[in-house]
């Protein structure tokens, strides 16, 4: 597909108002993107673990107006308040994805939002945020033209979810979701996020994730100012066949439920993405003294307890603490024991692999 295909013809409805709601998860990266072309085209693939505990609801009711205006006309309301400072991002997710929704200036949108994690815990919401808002509008195109198929749906939500944020073109289904050209993943596409098309072995099917929160501030680095760090950056050729090589090794492991190579893989993603940061100019350093802490303890428990626990990372000082199913009870009371004292008021969250967005039932 090329995105001209996202480009629908004259839709074949009309609605005048209606109502829409949508929960969409957030998900964490086993390799990383770090790095994008133009619109938001990523420069390496990536794949990620749908999350489940940690998502957005965002409900949109519209009405269509006498005529289209100049502007977008949309009122924003998060966790019940009006939030004007949220508004400048939507617009410009708004103006990204008219040629693909040419209806956006034909309504008035009352959009709502919530999270499921505390606003300041440091938990990116990009990711699920974008995904629920482009699943809301999507749900609303489908309405204007019935005949879309499932499929193109969940491919249209996807590709208009990247253009938001990248990473929330991972966030439509689950368990396993893969983003970006792979010579040997069938299917895959810089344009949207597919299901992980082959086998995965039980090992991975309900795998643990739990996210230490080890500073809940603000973002040091946006993500946008992340990626750009990738351009002109000294590794970024190695690093990019990197994530291809990566994810071929993945995919065997996937299959042969090898837990000894996905920490090797996944925890050298997670510093890979540091290392990125720490060697790009302008540098930066995102963990912190007890992000180190607690990689380090997670090592030591490693060793002498021969458990498959082991650690991810996002552009920022919180831990995602990965875990196979059958070693839930043992992990969770390592964590319990070691690692907590590292949190920021000892808060973390308890997530686990996810099914991916759902369409929640309106009222009338
Ligand atoms: O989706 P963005 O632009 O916020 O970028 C996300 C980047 C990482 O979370 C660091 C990695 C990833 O693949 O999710």
């Amino acid at each position: 597909m090329i995105e001209k295909d996202f480009i629908p013809s004259a839709y074949n409805h009309t609605i005048t108002e209606g109502k829409v709601s949508y929960k969409s998860p957030s998900n964490i990266a086993l390799v990383k993107y770090w790095g994008k072309k133009e619109n938001q085209l990523p420069q390496n693939p990536s794949i990620s673990f749908t999350l489940d505990a940690c998502a957005t609801t965002t409900k949109i009711s519209f009405k269509r107006l006498n005529k289209p205006s100049e502007e977008y006309s949309f009122d924003l309301l998060f966790e019940g308040n009006s939030k004007e400072d949220f508004k400048p991002k939507i617009k410009i997710f708004f103006t990204r994805i008219e040629v693909y929704l040419p209806f956006l200036k034909e309504y008035h949108f009352t959009i709502e939002t919530s999270n499921s994690f505390p606003h300041s815990s440091g938990i990116a919401s990009s990711a699920s945020g974008m995904s629920a808002l482009a699943l809301c509008l999507v749900a609303l195109e489908k309405q204007l033209n019935p005949e879309m198929s499932d499929d193109f749906f969940t491919k249209k939500v996807s590709f208009l979810a990247r253009l938001g944020s990248g990473s929330a073109c991972r966030s439509i289904e689950g368990d396993i979701v893969q983003w970006g050209n792979h010579e040997n993943t069938e299917g895959s596409s810089d344009l949207f996020g597919i299901k992980y098309p082959y086998k995965v072995h039980d090992n991975f099917k309900r795998f643990h994730d739990t996210i230490l929160l080890v500073d809940k501030g603000q973002k040091q680095v946006s993500s946008t100012v992340g990626h750009n760090l990738m351009h002109n950056h000294p590794f970024a050729t190695q690093r990019f066949k990197q994530a291809h090589e990566n994810l071929d090794k993945l995919i065997a492991v996937f299959e042969s439920g090898d837990l000894k190579e996905f920490i090797a893989i996944v925890e050298s993603e997670a510093l890979t993405l540091h290392a990125m940061m720490m060697t790009s100019m302008p540098n930066f350093i995102l963990m912190k003294p007890n992000t180190l802490e607690i990689i380090n303890k997670i090592w030591e428990f490693r060793e002498k307890s021969n458990s498959n626990v082991c650690f991810t990372l996002d552009a920022g000082a919180n831990v995602h603490v990965l875990y196979p199913e059958n070693e839930k009870d043992v992990v969770f009371q390592f964590i319990k024991d070691e690692l907590i004292g590292y949190c920021e008021n000892q808060q973390y969250i308890c997530d686990r692999i996810g099914f991916g967005a759902k369409q929640l039932k309106m009222n009338a």
